[in-house]
């Protein structure tokens, strides 16, 4: 039998060349080949014993919650935001929900206007846009200055835009870049957002991973227009866990984005899974065991990332430095002519010819909003070395007794410096 589809899903959303990546690479898996696979965005350390003992011991926790979150969580991110941001936040203006995807989704979900995109940004934000029928406006980048973001182009789309209100969703560090928004930028798209009154989501859940320097809150800036949402993901490695946090700017006009986006709660999802949610409370705690763990996670992020950053860069391929998170946003236009000779056009292809000709598996920058023929990757670091549980567990362990960072990625991690010597080994046949 065969059914209508809504137009939002069968029309709209295109099936997304990410797919192709990681349905090949399950393949050539099976098949027994070798992939090198840095298309896969996961940290994989593993959960620290604390938060796992708090899971066990709450398993038994079986009823709905409310789908704002138990007040004991929902105080405890309340906390450790106050820590983290540097001003008070109360616990009313706290909602968790089964991830910040999720979140993203039902603040979009629930607000009017068109969303205003940077280039390049997250996978997802602009299909659960399409979803809502939300106009897209994209904010022009360019390789060239590593994709910074120039608030005069944001102007530029408020000045001309037709639409009534708007939403901004920016993300710091950024999935895909590694790139931070540093004080100043903030301050001044925080100015631009306060004369066009835009309402900000930022999506802070790499905000723990930043390693390059202090990651800062555009809601510093503009507290009264900010949803900071955040989550357990990232920092923790908890991604199927999935718990996420957002915190709704102060007063009448927060309480009622708290109110509209709990309402696409309760009917989505109706409330994050009971256990996790108590778990989530000692996560959220202050805790001086799992801040050094995090802290450590994040700086072999760094490290890891930090080390395939350099050796792209001793190859001559254009690439931002990472500061945060575990992704590399490298570009290949200066290859283009003789990429062109071997059928790759755009960064669909080039990720497809990575992957076949090289068992390179990343993601093509078109994914996350550049133009077709840009020739930019989505690299992600955080799969490499780290297959299987063991190997993750055993790499924290190693960092502990690693004195020498350079010697921990040249002897520890195989995969790695082999991807680092295909590409080289692509390049020169290029
Ligand atoms: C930029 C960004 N935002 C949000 C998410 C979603 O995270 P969660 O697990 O909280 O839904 C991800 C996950 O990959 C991400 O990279």
């Amino acid at each position: 039998m065969k059914f209508s589809l809504s137009p939002s899903l069968g029309g709209r959303l295109a099936p997304s060349p990410t797919l192709y990546v990681n349905e090949r690479v399950r393949q050539m898996w099976a098949m027994g080949e070798t992939v090198y696979h840095l298309g896969f965005g996961e940290s994989r350390f593993p959960a620290h014993p604390k938060v796992v003992n708090a899971l066990v011991e709450h398993a038994s926790r079986q009823s709905y919650l409310p789908s704002t979150g138990i007040p004991e969580l929902r105080q405890a991110v309340a906390d450790f935001h106050s820590r983290q941001l540097g001003s008070e936040v109360s616990a009313d203006r706290v909602i968790v929900a089964p991830g910040s995807k999720a979140l993203l989704f039902a603040f979009q979900m629930a607000t009017a206007g068109a969303t205003i995109l940077p280039t390049p940004s997250w996978v997802s934000y602009e299909p659960q846009s399409r979803l809502f029928n939300r106009s897209v406006l994209r904010i022009e980048a360019t390789p060239q200055d590593c994709h910074r973001l120039h608030p005069d182009r944001l102007r530029r789309i408020l000045n001309t835009s037709r639409h009534e209100q708007h939403l901004l969703i920016l993300n710091s560090p950024s999935n895909p870049t590694g790139q931070m928004f540093g004080p100043g930028l903030l301050a001044e798209v925080a100015e631009i957002c306060r004369q066009y009154k835009v309402l900000v989501l930022s999506d802070e859940i790499y905000g723990l991973t930043a390693y390059g320097r202090e990651h800062v809150s555009i809601s510093r800036y503009y507290p009264e227009g900010t949803v900071v949402l955040g989550g357990m993901s990232k920092h923790l490695s908890l991604g199927g866990w999935r718990l996420g946090t957002a915190i709704v700017p102060q007063g009448e006009g927060g309480k009622e984005l708290l109110q509209a986006a709990a309402k696409v709660g309760s009917e989505l999802w109706s409330s994050a899974s009971a256990p996790v949610q108590y778990a989530a409370v000692t996560a959220y705690s202050e805790d001086a065991d799992l801040a050094a763990y995090i802290e450590k996670c994040t700086a072999l992020h760094g490290a890891r990332t930090r080390y395939l950053w350099r050796g792209l860069c001793e190859l001559d391929v254009s690439c931002a430095e990472p500061v945060g998170g575990f992704y590399l946003f490298p570009n290949f236009d200066h290859w283009r002519e003789n990429l062109a000779q071997r059928g790759v056009l755009t960064s669909v292809d080039l990720a497809r010819y990575l992957l076949d000709e090289w068992q390179i598996a990343t993601l093509p920058g078109k994914d996350f909003g550049t133009p077709e023929t840009e020739l930019s990757l989505r690299l992600s670091t955080s799969y490499i070395d780290l297959e299987t549980d063991e190997k993750s567990a055993a790499m924290i362990e190693l960092a502990d007794s690693a004195t020498d960072e350079e010697a921990l990625l040249q002897d520890h991690h195989p995969g790695m410096n082999e991807v680092l010597a295909r590409f080289q080994k692509f390049l020169t046949t290029l």
